[in-house]
């Protein structure tokens, strides 16, 4: 037998234990789901990194499975099975991922809709780039499903959301909207379909499934809850295996492709150890809300774990790990008591404290990380309230981020008597 055939043999065995079902996403995201097209390593443990450009093609006129990068097709293997999707495709960041999910879509003459609020960047895509190419962007409370259905236009092609919306953590509930996008299609004619596209972002395939839930295509950056450790951008689009000619011709054409070395970093650390920092996170969030929930100079705490979250009901039905357990996910988002209404005076006093004093606690504009951020969204853009306050939970200890936010609180409302 040649080194060949034991490997493809060997390759071909494992797929099948793979595919039997018998282990969980847990196992699944650390074995891979041996595709042996790009499985061809034989001592390592790890798939080995690669960091060649470009490969060597097996036919003459085109790639062939196995020809791509190795660890971004077994990333993107992963990510396809960690969504419940047909097929993914990464690209550089998750800001890459979404306007090749939507430009893939719509098209000049096009309408998308939009949930009202979005994280910035997406915003910033949605309302200055796309009317560019003639994509007409408008938005509507798509928690409010009777409103927004006015909304819709013969030639809306996208309805997209974020759920949770970063940074409010408002719920939308996604089988509801891909119940109405189901009702809208069978009045349509295929080539004019209406698609629903969900930003996972937030609450991760470990903590939410939109496609299970009935929407057509999820995205989600990588470089925050899946990436995990804070050193490697890059976005996912996974859905319908019809679409993906279209991303990957997207991704090669605006120069959007993953580097090798980033898709390794995500395959190896960051989707391989997202259930155990994800759960470890959210014990955490868990303790931080209620710490929040119960002091006297927090106005409101927004977290879908409390019984005060206003959409308790959707979050434990949405919100829920592979094993159906409630997952309410590693974010918060508070409001502290200001002086002057509407001002966010105290929040800014509370972010700059933390900046200059706190040692567990970071002030960065990001979230999703082993590290605690927090940050005041308005900075990030000048719609969102002046008075919240983001806290992305990381792996430190509990009681330590919890003792560092009771010491900021008190020295600013000391500071105001
Ligand atoms: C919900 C959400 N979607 C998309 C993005 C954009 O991702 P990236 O920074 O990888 O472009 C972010 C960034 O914070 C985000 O929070």
């Amino acid at each position: 037998m040649t080194d060949h055939d034991w490997l493809s043999e060997r390759n071909a065995h494992l797929k099948s234990r793979a595919l039997e079902g018998l282990y969980s996403e847990k196992t699944h995201f650390i074995h891979g789901r041996c595709s042996a097209a790009h499985r061809e390593y034989r001592h390592h443990l790890v798939p080995p990194a690669s960091v060649s450009v470009s490969h060597k093609l097996q036919h003459h006129d085109q790639v062939q499975p196995g020809d791509e990068d190795p660890s971004r097709a077994i990333l993107e293997e992963n990510l396809a099975y960690a969504e419940g999707g047909e097929c993914a495709v990464t690209f550089a960041s998750g800001t890459g991922a979404i306007s090749a999910a939507l430009c893939n879509c719509a098209q000049a003459g096009d309408h998308v809709l939009s949930h009202k609020r979005l994280s910035g960047s997406t915003q910033k895509l949605l309302r200055n780039w796309l009317p560019r190419f003639g994509i007409e962007t408008s938005s509507a409370d798509f928690t409010r499903l009777d409103l927004a259905k006015k909304h819709l236009r013969p030639n809306t092609r996208v309805l997209y959301l974020e759920s949770p919306v970063n940074p409010d953590l408002t719920l939308i509930d996604i089988a509801e909207v891909a119940e109405w996008v189901r009702q809208v299609n069978l009045q349509r004619r295929p080539e004019q379909r209406l698609w629903l596209m969900v930003d996972n972002t937030l609450a991760t395939p470990y903590g939410q499934r939109p496609l299970k839930l009935g929407a057509d295509l999820v995205v989600s950056s990588l470089t925050e809850n899946i990436g995990g450790f804070g050193t490697d951008v890059g976005g996912v689009v996974v859905g319908p295996a019809c679409l993906k000619p279209g991303w990957l011709s997207f991704r090669e054409d605006f120069g959007g492709v993953l580097s090798p070395r980033n898709a390794w970093h995500f395959l190896v650390y960051g989707l391989s150890t997202l259930p155990v920092r994800f759960r470890q996170q959210q014990e955490s969030a868990m303790k931080l809300a209620r710490f929040l929930e119960r002091h006297p100079c927090v106005e409101e705490v927004t977290y879908p774990g409390l019984d005060s979250f206003p959409q308790i009901d959707l979050a434990q039905r949405q919100l829920l790990d592979y094993d159906g357990r409630f997952a309410p996910g590693t974010m918060i988002y508070f409001r502290l008591r200001e002086p002057v209404a509407g001002q966010g005076v105290n929040a800014r006093k509370c972010i700059d404290y933390l900046a200059n004093n706190a040692y567990a606690i970071t002030t960065a504009a990001s979230l999703g990380q082993i590290r605690t951020l927090v940050e005041n969204p308005e900075s990030d853009d000048s719609a969102r309230d002046p008075r919240g306050l983001r806290l992305s939970v990381g792996l430190e200890k509990a009681d330590d981020l919890i003792h560092e936010l009771s010491e900021a609180l008190e020295a600013v409302f000391a500071a105001t008597q």
